[in-house]
């Protein structure tokens, strides 16, 4: 599967987004992460819906990943398909139904994904593997940008990969929290091919070499 990049637009300046979403896309990125908190489910509040149609309004035409921290589900999964969402994921504490949430995401043409935070155990999938397009392992806790990458997140990266060659179904593993230039060879070679990377692009000062230089330690972890 081709590597993505996916710049978390947590960390973007918000006051000139759809600047900064062109910015990472002519940078080289990927498709677009996009993270919504609540202040419930997670103790910080981000952006829904409205700012997702906004960016298509712009005229961003790339996949847009909303990676949800919000509960419950199914009335977010509903208006962020109709606002223009390729990729949905949630965590699975957020929803009672997480099989018919899974189901809605795809019966709405988004590709369906669930998140497993630090504490998350992956036996979750044995029942819903052929019920997933992305399975999103968080290497941080959720709520902040920032946050440095919990090194055991490795581990359950390759667990991971060796669930998803084994189900034979083409799902894409990403990985969420404290990617970097410096460390996301060894996330590669743990078997991510999708790369969520908020502060590490966004507080540098040149996307592009920022981008660039992840995609080559990408490469190399392949070598
Ligand atoms: C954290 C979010 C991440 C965050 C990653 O809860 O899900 O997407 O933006 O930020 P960095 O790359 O700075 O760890
Ligand atoms: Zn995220």
């Amino acid at each position: 599967m081709k590597p993505f990049i996916a710049p978390s637009i947590l960390s973007a300046d918000f006051a000139n987004l759809g600047q900064e979403v062109s910015a990472v896309l002519k940078a080289g990125a990927d498709i677009i992460h996009f993270d919504v908190m609540d202040n419930r489910f997670v103790p910080n509040l981000t952006i829904g819906p409205m700012v997702c149609q906004s960016l298509r309004d712009y005229g961003i035409s790339a996949p847009i990943d909303v990676h949800l921290m919000a509960e419950p589900v199914d009335n977010l999964i509903l208006d962020f398909s109709k606002a223009g969402a390729n990729y949905i994921s949630f965590h699975p504490e957020a929803s009672k139904h997480v099989h018919r949430s899974l189901n809605l995401i795809r019966e709405n043409n988004c590709k369906a994904g669930l998140v497993f935070s630090p504490a998350t155990p992956l036996t979750w999938l044995e029942h819903l593997i052929d019920d997933i397009d992305l399975i999103l392992i968080m290497s941080v806790n959720p709520g902040f940008g920032g946050q440095s990458f919990i090194e055991s997140s490795l581990k359950k990266i390759s667990t991971t990969r060796e669930i998803i060659d084994n189900s034979g179904h083409d799902i894409r593993l990403e990985v969420d929290g404290g990617v970097k230039i410096k460390n996301i060879q060894k996330i590669a070679a743990a078997g991510a091919d999708t790369f969520v990377a908020g502060s590490a692009i966004f507080n540098s000062d040149d996307y592009e070499k920022t981008i660039s230089a992840m995609k080559a330690e990408i490469k190399a972890a392949k070598n």
